[in-house]
C-alpha cells in the first residue's frame, strides 16, 4: 500500500439512470441551500485573524495534514468536471435527463463556490503561517490538480453514494485534526470547513434516501459497488499518496471507512421493512468498516442527518 507509481483515470461520459423525479431532487436542492443562509456562510478574507496564523505552532505531522489537505481540496475543478461531463446540459441527454440534471446544477455550482473557498482558505494558511512560499504552493498544487479525475461508476446513485462517504469522511477527519492542532487560527479554519463537509454530506444523505425510498432494491447493487472500491479521492493519481496518508493518520485519526456507519444509518432509516438485499447490504457496509463493526441501528434510534450540520 506504500507505492507510488499512479494511473490515470478513464474518462467517462453521461451516467446511467435511474434519476430522481426533477421535482423530488428540487426538494432536497432547496433544502441544501436553506442549510447554507446567508448567517451561516463565511468568506476567505474574515473568517479568522490571518495575521495570527503560526505554523510554528504546529507538529510535524499537522503542518504535513494542511498540506495534504489543500493538495485534496485545491482538485476542485477535477471533481466539478465530474459533474458537468457525467450530468451534462446539452442535447446529448433527453428533455427529461435535462430537467434533473438542471436541477442538480444549483446544487452543484453553490457547493464548488464553497469547495473552492476551501482551497483558497488553505492556501492562505499555508502562506500567512509559513509552511510555504505562495509561488512553490502554486507550483505544487499545479502539478497534481492538472491531472484527470473520474469516478469508476455508471450509475448516477453510485456517484452520490461516493460522495456522501467521502463528504463524511472529509468532516470527520476536519474534526479530529481541529482537535489536536496547536494553532487557533488553524483551529477555526478548520472548523469552518467541517460544518461545510457535514452540509454537504447532508444533502447527499438526503438524495441517498430518496433514492431508496423511489427505487428500494433496484439502487442497492450499486450502492454496494461503491462500497466494495472505495478510495478517496486523488488515491490513485497523487504522488506519493500512500505515505502522504499514513503521515496524515499520525496527526489525526484518518480512516474513511469511519463514514460507513453513517450509510448504514441512512439506509435504515430510508426502508421502513428492509428487504433482504438491503439487509445484505448494511451487513457489507458494516463488515467494510476497518474498526469491529457496529450493531446495526434500528430507524428509531437514527438521530436525522441535519444532526451533524
Ligand atoms: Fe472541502
Ligand atoms: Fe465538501
Amino acid at each position: 500500500m506504500t507505492t507510488t507509481t499512479t494511473r490515470a483515470p478513464v474518462l467517462r461520459g453521461p451516467v446511467d439512470g435511474p434519476f430522481l423525479p426533477a421535482g423530488d431532487l428540487a426538494e432536497a436542492v432547496t433544502d441544501f441551500h436553506r442549510a447554507g443562509a446567508a448567517e451561516r456562510r463565511w468568506d476567505v478574507e474574515t473568517a479568522v485573524d490571518w495575521t495570527a496564523a503560526d505554523a510554528n505552532r504546529l507538529t510535524d505531522g499537522q503542518r504535513s495534514a494542511v498540506r495534504f489537505i489543500t493538495l485534496i481540496e485545491d482538485h476542485l475543478p477535477g471533481y466539478f468536471a465530474v459533474y458537468t461531463r457525467r450530468f451534462p446540459l446539452t442535447d446529448e441527454v433527453s428533455e427529461q435527463d435535462f430537467a434533473h440534471h438542471r436541477e442538480l446544477y444549483h446544487f452543484t455550482v453553490r457547493w464548488a463556490v464553497e469547495e473552492d473557498s476551501h482551497a483558497r482558505a488553505l492556501f492562505r494558511y499555508q502562506t500567512d503561517s509559513g509552511i510555504a512560499r505562495p509561488d512553490d504552493l502554486r507550483r505544487e498544487l499545479a502539478a497534481e490538480g492538472r491531472k484527470p479525475f473520474e469516478l469508476p461508476h455508471d450509475e448516477s446513485v453510485a456517484l452520490f453514494a461516493y460522495a456522501l462517504v467521502q463528504e463524511k469522511a472529509t468532516q470527520i477527519y476536519y474534526q479530529q485534526l481541529r482537535s489536536v492542532v496547536g494553532d487557533p487560527v488553524l483551529a477555526e479554519l478548520l472548523n469552518r470547513l467541517s460544518r461545510d463537509e457535514a452540509r454537504h454530506f447532508a444533502f447527499m444523505a438526503d438524495i441517498l434516501e430518496r433514492y431508496l425510498r423511489v427505487y428500494g432494491d433496484a439502487v442497492v447493487e450499486p450502492i454496494r459497488d461503491v462500497i466494495a472500491s472505495f478510495r478517496m479521492p486523488l488515491a490513485d493519481t497523487m504522488r506519493g499518496y500512500w505515505r502522504w496518508a499514513l503521515r496524515i493518520a499520525d496527526a489525526a485519526r484518518y480512516d474513511h471507512t469511519d463514514a460507513y456507519e453513517h450509510l448504514i444509518r441512512i439506509v435504515n432509516r430510508a426502508v421502513d421493512a428492509p428487504s433482504d438485499r438491503v439487509d445484505e447490504l448494511t451487513r457489507f457496509v458494516a463488515a467494510c468498516r476497518t474498526a469491529a463493526p457496529l450493531p446495526l441501528t434500528t430507524p428509531a434510534a437514527v438521530p436525522p442527518a441535519a444532526a451533524s450540520a
